[in-house]
């Protein structure tokens, strides 16, 4: 008997990906790092590092520690900048036909608008992440995230500033994501991701100090992925673009969950330290619970949960 065949193609609005299956930025490296381990050719899209306008070094040491079912991160967005990610990474990742994302993010409106520029028309870049968990200078520090206002013109800035493909990644600390989404939809973003990092912190309690050298970090990993299941239901049932599911996806069944909830795609994160083989792993599941199913085409299992129950 011939094995069905399932087609795992989506689009995330003009973006056309092979499956729905990325990485998340900052934990799969520029991709190249993974190149031995990972056929990275049949991934659906690699988002890398996030890019600043100038290279970063990031917070001091320690600035990971382990949590129950997770991890927190303090890196502070160390990476190569964007010169030397055109020069070196890119030419390499060109080499692969799986679609490259580059997550951007900076402290001024200017920066995201200047690297959106700088990233127009370049050949081998097929979208644009748009980190806004990062601190707005000209606000105090407050992330532009969790402001409405800065995260719609934020997105607006780099819509104008771009040719690609624009993705919004929300932060989830926030009272409300929906308002957010609702925000950055309407300043023209094709479509969102979510969930980056929880704030959270850890103390050891033989020094009475932080675990953390930057007190505070990001939480990801299995720990988060009901609230960002919830978030991500919320989402989709407040907008009409497409939304990307992130947050402790491990195996396929969870990224199955994500996309029933409303998810278009799904970032595997964190199970990438645990698990280089990851992404392949869970598109492996995810094919053969299609063919299980008989599901041809995996649109259709996609938002299947409806938007009908109480949220
Ligand atoms: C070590 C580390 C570095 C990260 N760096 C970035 C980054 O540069 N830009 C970004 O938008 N998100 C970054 N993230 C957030 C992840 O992309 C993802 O949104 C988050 O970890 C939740 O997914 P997970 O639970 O599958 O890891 C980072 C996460 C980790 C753990």
């Amino acid at each position: 008997m011939n094995q069905l065949t399932p087609d795992l193609s989506v689009k995330l609005g003009p973006l056309e990906l092979q499956n729905p299956v990325m990485t998340s930025s900052g934990t799969f490296g520029y991709g190249l790092e993974f190149d031995e381990l990972v056929d990275l050719n049949l991934l659906g899209a690699i988002v890398v590092k996030g890019i600043s306008l100038k290279p970063m070094t990031g917070n001091p040491p320690p600035r990971i520690v382990e949590t129950p079912c997770g991890m927190l991160n303090a890196i502070g967005l160390a990476n190569v900048g964007l010169e030397a990610f055109l020069k070196e990474k890119l030419p390499k990742l060109r080499k692969f036909r799986t679609k490259v994302i580059v997550n951007i993010y900076g402290h001024h409106i200017d920066e995201y608008a200047e690297l959106a520029s700088a990233l127009k028309g370049v050949d081998g870049v097929a979208a644009l992440e748009v980190n806004v968990s990062c601190p707005n200078v000209e606000q105090g520090g407050m992330a532009f995230g969790v402001d409405p206002d800065a995260s719609a013109r934020v997105t607006e800035q780099v819509r104008k500033s771009t040719d690609k493909p624009v993705i919004v990644k929300l932060s989830p600390n926030v009272t409300d994501i929906r308002i957010i989404a609702k925000a950055v939809e309407s300043a023209g973003a094709h479509a969102v991701s979510l969930i980056n990092t929880l704030t959270g912190m850890a103390i050891d309690i033989e020094t009475r100090k932080p675990k953390l050298a930057n007190i505070r970090g990001g939480l990801s990993g299995p720990a988060i992925k009901p609230v960002a299941l919830h978030m991500v239901y919320q989402v989709a049932n407040a907008v009409d673009i497409p939304v990307v599911g992130i947050g402790g996806i491990v195996d396929y069944r969870d990224a199955l969950e994500f996309f029933i909830a409303g998810a278009r795609a799904v970032e595997i994160g964190t199970a990438n330290f645990v698990n280089p083989r990851a992404t392949l792993d869970i598109l492996e599941g995810i094919t053969e619970y299609c063919q299980q199913k008989g599901i041809h085409h995996i649109t259709d299992i996609m938002a299947t949960l409806g938007s009908n129950l109480h949220i």
